[in-house]
């Protein structure tokens, strides 16, 4: 049986779901992220890779952090949702401790490129930002979907309503000719949508815990960044409120790769609406292809597999 890690590129735009997600792949056995690649999005990027460096540096890893795309390719830059993930990215914090360590000169895309050749077949590729770097990526090497074992991207919605709109997701919505490419590349696809992500809510209490009982400058800055968050869709949902919790997002991308059991796919091909008023959607069309997108989600074992694998013994 091949019990090595899944190796794992990492394409966020953290965020504050982006930093759960990240620590999440830090602390479980099965998974090894060999780089980190940064988009704009939650947060312009050099926000994005400046806090990528901050959280893995702080949790005491050495990872290449790369700093990419900056805007959208074709539609205007978005404004970062500062009401949702604060002005940082990671709920405004009051303080950060200096941390040492350089970005990798690279781009995003060259650095995603240039792995895959070393490695082909190896690297799982999870993209949780808008999709600009996977797009340049492409462009610089077609050869790219043969390369990578397989691209799973936390975005887009097939039956639930939007989050940026009726129809449209943000990272999906935030450069739909980015996903467009994408979509259209002939490697395997899992789509980790809103179908499945406002399905598990998260309470804040989980972060609690995880921070009392490992108490660690990691920990209290994602609970810090989470309290924040929670603030927000606690606002909006009034369901998410009755937990005082948010929803996962990014993380499920991650809990797809190591437990597939919990989710439920249908699969065929999907499109996105590149113009007009549903900008952004996503449209799942036939049964068949090599796309899939996940439309069911055993929540609560989401939910314990998260805290489980924060509450293992991943922090010096
Ligand atoms: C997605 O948008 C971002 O704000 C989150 O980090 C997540 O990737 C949810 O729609
Ligand atoms: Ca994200």
């Amino acid at each position: 049986m091949d019990v090595r890690p899944y190796k794992v590129i990492f394409d966020t735009d953290p965020g504050v779901d982006d930093a759960m997600a990240l620590y999440f792949a830090l602390a479980h056995p099965g998974i090894e992220v060999i780089g980190i690649t940064t988009t704009f999005g939650n947060v312009a990027v050099e926000q994005a890779a400046s806090n990528a460096l901050y959280l893995t540096r702080i949790a005491g890893v050495t990872i290449p952090v790369t700093q990419g795309i900056a805007a959208p390719l074709i539609i205007p830059a978005p404004i970062p949702p500062a009401h949702i993930h604060g002005a940082d990215g990671l709920g405004n914090l009051p303080e950060r401790l200096p941390v040492q360590g350089t970005l990798d000169p690279r781009s995003s895309a060259q650095f995603i490129v240039d792995m895959a050749r070393a490695q082909p077949g190896e690297i799982t590729l999870v993209a949780v930002g808008p999709l600009g770097n996977l797009s340049l990526a492409l462009a610089l090497e077609p050869q790219l979907p043969h390369l990578l074992r397989e691209v799973i991207l936390m975005g887009g919605t097939v039956q639930e309503p939007g989050n940026v709109s009726a129809v449209a997701e943000a990272n999906i919505a935030n450069d739909p000719h980015a996903a467009a490419d994408v979509f259209a590349a002939p490697w395997k696809l899992t789509m980790v949508g809103l179908d499945v992500t406002h399905r598990v809510i998260l309470p804040l209490t989980l972060f609690k815990e995880v921070a009392d009982k490992q108490q660690h400058i990691a920990t209290s800055t994602l609970h810090h960044a989470v309290s924040f968050y929670a603030n927000f869709y606690s606002g909006r949902h009034p369901h998410v409120a009755q937990v005082h919790g948010c929803f996962g997002h990014d993380v499920l991308a991650f809990l797809y790769l190591v437990q597939p059991e919990l989710f439920g796919l249908a699969r065929g091909r999907i499109q996105v609406l590149t113009e007009g008023p549903l900008q952004g959607q996503t449209v799942l069309s036939g049964s068949d292809g090599v796309s899939q997108v996940c439309m069911q989600v055993d929540a609560d074992a989401c939910k314990q597999a998260l805290e489980d694998a924060l509450l293992s013994h991943w922090l010096d």
